[in-house]
């Protein structure tokens, strides 16, 4: 944790467990987890390979349900992902048929925005990460870490209340990866001055 604003609870996890059940097994991939997450803070998972992180990234965005324990943003249960909790995944999940802008404008187009201001937000995200002069090539024309700076932009789009990130830049060379990092660190703190 690096920085706190003020504090507010967004994410509150009370005691919770995930099993993974397969033909012969049965994981227990997280054990009483308690996790309280407030507005401004931004927050590192680290341990081994296999410690279950991914799961618990898995289960704050909503896409596994708890085995036993509590999920709650902003004091509700979490049901399912929602576009208040954007994900960004270790390799580019963005649309190969739309362009850069088009894909940074997927999510307010689809929650149907005004269209003045889908297209002021994806011009600032579009400044922000760098890309104005290829708001109009698609992602295969694109290198890894250009890629992630979209897949960031289309989440931080919607103006989410909290991004979840596992291994962003992973997949990434050593020197892109710290560029990365540091871009990063920049881009979230000037976000929580303009939005918390
Ligand atoms: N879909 C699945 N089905 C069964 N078991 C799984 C599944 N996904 C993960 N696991 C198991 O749950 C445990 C935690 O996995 P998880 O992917 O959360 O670890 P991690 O900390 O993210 O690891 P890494 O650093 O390698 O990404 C591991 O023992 C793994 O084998
Ligand atoms: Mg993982």
């Amino acid at each position: 944790m690096t920085e706190t604003r003020n504090n507010e609870t967004v994410v509150d996890l009370k005691n919770v467990n995930y099993e993974y059940t397969t033909k012969n097994t049965i994981v227990q991939a997280i054990q009483n987890i308690d996790l309280t997450i407030n507005h401004g803070e931004f927050v590192c998972l680290v341990g081994p390979s296999g410690c279950g992180k991914s799961t618990l990234l898995k289960t704050i965005a909503g896409y596994l349900d708890p085995t036993s324990g509590e999920c709650l943003m902003e004091n509700e249960p979490i049901k399912g992902p929602h576009w208040k909790r954007g994900v960004v995944f270790q390799s580019s999940t963005l649309y190969p048929w739309l362009t850069v802008r088009k894909n940074i404008e997927y999510g307010p187009r689809t929650r149907k925005k005004d269209k003045e201001e889908i297209r002021k937000t994806s011009d600032y995200y579009l400044d922000q990460i760098e890309l104005t002069d290829f708001a109009e090539n698609y992602p295969f024309e694109l290198s890894g870490g250009m890629k992630q700076r979209v897949s960031l932009a289309r989440v931080l789009a919607n103006k989410p209340k909290l991004v979840l990130m596992d291994e962003p830049f992973s997949a990434l060379d050593a020197i892109t990866r710290l560029k990365m990092q540091d871009f990063l660190r920049i881009l979230w703190k000037k976000m929580i001055r303009l939005f918390y």
